[in-house]
């Protein structure tokens, strides 16, 4: 069983798609195992995303991640990491395939939808940056 790290982000929890993406992720065999709605800090949103200071889109991505809450979920089940993107589809919504979360609820390249982690140790550390052990069941 794996783990991997979801984040539903501003735009679909301002757009009251929680729900709805949450059960595409049990719908397909992923379950929830810790939940959580925060506001990150702009602290949070730069640290969570280090590994893209460097890119053009930090500014904005920092910017619009601290633009509302989001809801950080630990989903498991077999491969989730790789389920979990499969599910989110292409991180540009334009060229995200049909009947994916990010195709049918996500505006842009910055506000689409969901976050997941993009390997397992990844999704280790990203789990870890927002979850205490007790808190995953
Ligand atoms: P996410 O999976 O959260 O990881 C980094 C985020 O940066 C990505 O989703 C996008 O929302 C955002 N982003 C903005 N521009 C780009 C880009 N050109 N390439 C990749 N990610 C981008």
């Amino acid at each position: 069983m794996e783990k991997t790290l979801s984040i539903i982000k501003p735009d679909a929890v301002k757009k009251n798609v929680i729900g709805k993406i949450i059960d595409r992720f049990e719908s397909n065999g992923l379950r929830v195992a810790a939940i959580k709605k925060i506001q990150l800090s702009r602290a949070d949103a730069e640290a969570f995303y280090a590994v893209h200071k460097e890119r053009p889109f930090f500014g904005e991505l920092v910017e619009f991640m601290i633009s509302g809450p989001v809801v950080v979920s630990v989903l498991e089940g077999e491969n989730a990491v790789a389920k979990n993107r499969e599910l989110m589809g292409a991180t540009d919504p334009k060229e995200a395939a049909p009947g994916t979360i990010r195709a049918d609820f996500a505006e842009s390249i910055d506000a689409n939808a969901v976050h997941g982690s993009d390997s397992l140790e990844n999704a280790e550390k990203e789990i870890a940056f927002f979850f205490a052990q007790r808190e995953i069941l």
